[in-house]
This record gives structure tokens, sequence and C-alpha cells, in this order.
């Protein structure tokens, strides 16, 4: 089982502190946003709600980004932890942050689309696929 690390603090998301090392994260994971910081940048600027995590030098090691309607569902768009400090229960610290932000007991839906190997993650912080409630998710994507 996962070692919850205490060094780590989550926090809001400053973009004049934070940005560079969110960046290089979506870059560690070989994701597209890295490659146009600007519209990343606007992205997160855009956000209801982003955190980050930070090690004791202040280094960004995690980040997640929400956004909401503030009354009745929230959407996860990005988790990510940085490769060498997965499995260290950071991602879970990121995911209960934004959960814990629009709780259930006010909000009709938290959801998100998990990436292809993410699943059994998002299964361990609580969430269960839409078919578990008799619904259908639907998306158009722009990518394969
Ligand atoms: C998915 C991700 C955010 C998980 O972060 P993490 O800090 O490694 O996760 P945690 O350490 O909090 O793990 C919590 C639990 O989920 C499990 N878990 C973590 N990643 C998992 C995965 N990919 N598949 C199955 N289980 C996983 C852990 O084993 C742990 O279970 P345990 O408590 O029984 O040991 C991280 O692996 C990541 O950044 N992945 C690349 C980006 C990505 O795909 N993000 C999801 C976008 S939808």
């Amino acid at each position: 089982m996962t070692t919850m690390r205490q060094d780590v603090s989550i926090r809001p998301a400053e973009l004049a502190d934070h940005f560079l090392g969110i960046i290089d994260l979506y870059r560690a994971h070989g994701w597209t946003h890295a490659s146009d910081p600007a519209r990343l940048r606007r992205a997160i600027e855009c956000s209801s709600l982003a955190v980050v995590a930070l090690d004791p030098d202040e280094r960004v090691v995690g980040f997640a980004r929400a956004m909401s309607d503030e009354a009745f569902a929230v959407y996860i768009a990005d988790i990510l932890v940085a490769p060498e400090r997965q499995r260290e229960g950071i991602g879970t610290r990121l995911a209960e942050a934004i959960l814990d932000h629009y709780p259930l007991e006010r909000f009709h839906h938290q959801v998100l689309v998990a990436e292809r190997g993410a699943e059994g993650f998002y299964r361990k912080v609580g969430l269960v696929p839409v078919n578990s409630f008799g619904l259908t998710a639907f998306i158009r994507s722009g990518r394969d």
C-alpha cells in the first residue's frame, strides 16, 4: 500500500511561482499541452481550481486542475505527478484536494475522463465508471 509522504504540501497554484514547474510536469509525461505554453497558461488561469504539490524545496512535484459551475458539477481536467515521485500518495492528495473542495453533499457530479492506464488510480480515490450508475458518457474528441 502507498505510504503518504508528509514532506509534500498541497497548495493553490500561483502561476508566477509555479508555472515553469507545472509545464515541466506536462513535458515529463509527453502531454501536448507543453508545446504551447501560452495556451496552457490560459487553460490554468481559466480553471476553477488549480493546485500544486510542492516538495520542501518548493519544487512542483504534482499538479491538478478542475472546472466547475460552482453549483452542481465539477470536471477534473488533469492530475499529474512527477514520474520520480509517483506511488507516494501525492496523486491521492491532489485528487482529494479537488474532490473535497466540491463535496458530494452540495455537488451532483464529480467527473473526469481517465487516461489509459490511470483507471486503477481513479478507482482508488473513489470514482467509479459511469456505467455503474446505468449512465453512458459521450465524448467528441479531436485526438485518435
Ligand atoms: C495517475 C497518477 C496521477 C497517480 O499519482 P500517484 O501519486 O502515483 O498515485 P498515488 O501514489 O496517490 O496512488 C494511489 C493509489 O492508486 C494506485 N495507483 C497509482 N497509479 C496507478 C495506476 N496507473 N494504475 C493503477 N493503480 C494506480 C496506487 O498503487 C495507490 O494504491 P495503494 O494505496 O493501494 O498502493 C500518476 O501516476 C501520474 O501522474 N500519471 C501520469 C499522468 C496521468 O495519466 N494522469 C491521469 C490523467 S487522467
